[in-house]
Parts: C-alpha cells; structure tokens; sequence
C-alpha cells in the first residue's frame, strides 16, 4: 500500500507514484483512486499486463475495459479520429467522469482492452494521483473499477485490499473517493451520441452542452452495448430488493420478513433513518443531496456484508441528476428485484 496524502501538491514529485508507476511499466497492475472509484490500472498497450487485470477481478473476457489518459496526444494516439462532438464535450467535462467510447486507432492498445469491438473507450480522470500516475509511467493505462468482477465497485483503498490482496502489486491509497458512482459511459462513434451506462456527469449535463443524448436501452436481454452492462454488478451477499413506495410501505414489507424469521437489513437515507424498526438500519447520504447518497453506496452495500442479514429492503430514488446513476446501481445490485406499493 502507497499511502498519499490527498492534498496534493502539483509539482511534487512522489516517491510512492514513482514506484507504482515502474511497476506498471514492467507489465504489473496497481490499484490507485480516481475521482468516481478506485481503478485497476495496467499499461493498455501490453497484452500480458491487461490479462493480469482480468485474472486478478475474475473478469469475463469479452468485457471491455476503458482506458485513462492525461493528455490529448495520448487521446490522439489511440483514437482513429475524434468526432467533433467529443471534442465539445472533452473540452467542458475533462479531467471528469465522462467516458467517451470513440473509432480506435488500431494496434493502439491491445485486443484484450476493447474485446474485439472497433471503437475504444477513453477518460481522463479528475484525481491527482490518478494523473501523475499516468504522467509518471508514460502509458495509457487500461482501468476498470479495482473490485473483485460482481461486487460492489470500490470507493477506498480499504475495500480494494478486500477484494484483491494478494492478487495485484499494490494500491495507492488516495483517501475515499469523491463522487462515489462511476464514470457515465457516453457512446460517440455512431449518429447520436447515446449514454451506455449512466454516471457523474448527468443526461441533463450533457444535454445542455450538446443538445440531443439518447440513453441505450436499458432491457437485460437485448445484446447490450456497453457489454458491461449485462452481467450481475455491485451486488451484496444478501439479496436485495427496492421498496418503490413510501417509508410505511418499506416497514411493512420489512415486519412481513421478519416475522418469517429473516434478519432484516434496511437501505435508507438520513432524512428516513429513524422511521423504521429492523435488525440493521444504514443511511446513505442524505435524499436533499444526492450526491452524497452516490458517495456513499457502495460503501453502505459493503457494510451490509458484515451484519450478516438475510435480506436487504433498499428506499428508491428519484431518476434526476445523478439519482440515474444511482438507481441503476441500485437495480443491478438487486438483481432487478423492484417491489411497487
Ligand atoms: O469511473 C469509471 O469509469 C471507473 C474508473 C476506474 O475510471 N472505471 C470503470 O471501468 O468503471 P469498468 O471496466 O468497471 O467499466 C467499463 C464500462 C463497462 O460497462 C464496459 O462494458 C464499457 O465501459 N466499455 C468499455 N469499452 C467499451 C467500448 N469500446 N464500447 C462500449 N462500452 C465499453
Ligand atoms: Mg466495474
């Protein structure tokens, strides 16, 4: 573990980056913070290096994996061309959660990073550690979220040694993230560009810079396009299921439980958090910032692993603003389990 401090200051040189950065540069993968989760870094252009990440996650293969820059010659590099549109969006929200999914330049980056697919998919990430580890290793460094492939993304170094001690060279430990959900996934190389999983930067954000977004459609069984998207995510040990109605309804299905026997967790805010009685009660975040709810989640699914209840009733949320990102998390950490008054 390279623990920095997270006041970082820009012209600093750190030891601990140096070291995380030779070890990537030796083909090794390393855990480090950005702005949205910890990611999985490992030099995109070497083939045996990006394996490792896939080894160590437990990562279907056919799952691409997106690629982190600090710069725009290394945008350049590895994109074929860059639609205009990007460019715009780039220009406003970069460094920052926005992935954009652009034609690849090919040879680029190795096949295992974009699993076949002719398009690649780029951010630049709002974290200082994040950016000077990939200034100080000179490469374009390949990076899903730092979790073992099913579980809740992680949000500090903590949950990352978790899930990977062991299993990768190290994880620079950056304090938690900040904004908590991942970054939003924004397909550029077609007629419109179209938003293949939601995250930090909002529909209405990108709207307003580029007018027409479309959202790709959200059902399971279609071939999705963000292949991510298909598989079981962010998911606690006890099942969980949203409760779509008021904190009267959430209580009765929760005494509905219990009285079969069932320990009952129960997912709620601060705003809620003293209107129910269960065996576990967590908040997450407060309802009048929601922001701080996406901090806070998969934090608040890890803690429900440790209470050992067998079921968890989570509140729903309003699908505005960051609340998309938040709800379609919550749907895949319970399976699609909606419960409607
Ligand atoms: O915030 C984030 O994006 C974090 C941090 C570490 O940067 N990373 C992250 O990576 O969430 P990952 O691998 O867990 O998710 C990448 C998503 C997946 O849904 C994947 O299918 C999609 O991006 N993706 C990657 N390359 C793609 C491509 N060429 N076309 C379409 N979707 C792509
Ligand atoms: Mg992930």
């Amino acid at each position: 573990v390279w623990v920095v401090d997270n006041i970082v200051d820009k012209q600093q040189i750190y030891p601990q980056i140096q070291e995380a950065a030779e070890w990537l540069r030796t083909g090794e993968v390393v855990a480090f913070p950005t702005e949205t989760v910890y990611g999985l870094g490992a030099d995109a252009a070497n083939t045996t290096a990006v394996e490792k990440i896939f080894a160590a996650k437990g990562r279907p293969s056919d799952n691409p994996l997106i690629v982190h820059v600090a710069s725009l010659a290394q945008v350049e590099s590895i994109a074929a061309s860059i639609p205009p549109v990007a460019k715009t969006l780039m220009e406003r929200f970069w460094p920052g959660p926005l992935t954009l999914v652009l034609p690849k330049r090919d040879g680029a980056v190795s096949e295992r990073v974009t699993a076949g697919l002719s398009t690649v998919a780029v951010r630049m990430p709002d974290h200082p550690l994040a950016l000077a580890l990939i200034e100080a290793s000179g490469l374009a460094l390949a990076a899903p979220s730092a979790n073992r492939s099913g579980r809740p993304s992680p949000t500090t170094a903590a949950h990352v040694l978790a899930d990977l001690n062991g299993r990768i060279a190290g994880v620079i430990d950056g304090g938690p993230t900040g904004v908590g959900v991942e970054s939003t996934v924004l397909d550029c190389s077609g007629e419109v560009p179209t938003i293949l999983r939601p995250g930090g930067v909002t529909k209405e954000a990108l709207s307003e810079v580029i007018g027409r977004v479309e959202e790709a459609a959200g059902d399971e069984q279609t071939a999705p396009k963000a292949p991510g998207m298909k598989y079981t995510h962010y998911a606690p040990k006890a099942p969980l299921w949203i409760a779509a109605g008021p904190p009267s309804f959430l209580q009765r299905l929760v005494d509905e439980s219990r009285a079969e026997g069932k320990t009952v967790g129960v997912l709620t805010t601060e705003e809620n958090k003293n209107r129910y009685v269960a065996d576990v009660v967590l908040a997450c975040g407060a309802r009048r910032e929601l922001e701080t709810v996406a901090q806070r989640l998969y934090d608040v699914l890890r803690q429900f692993d440790e209470t050992g209840v067998n079921l968890i009733y989570s509140e729903a949320f309003p699908e505005e603003g960051i609340g998309a990102a938040i709800m379609n998390r919550l749907r895949k950490a319970a399976g699609g389990r909606v419960i409607s008054e």
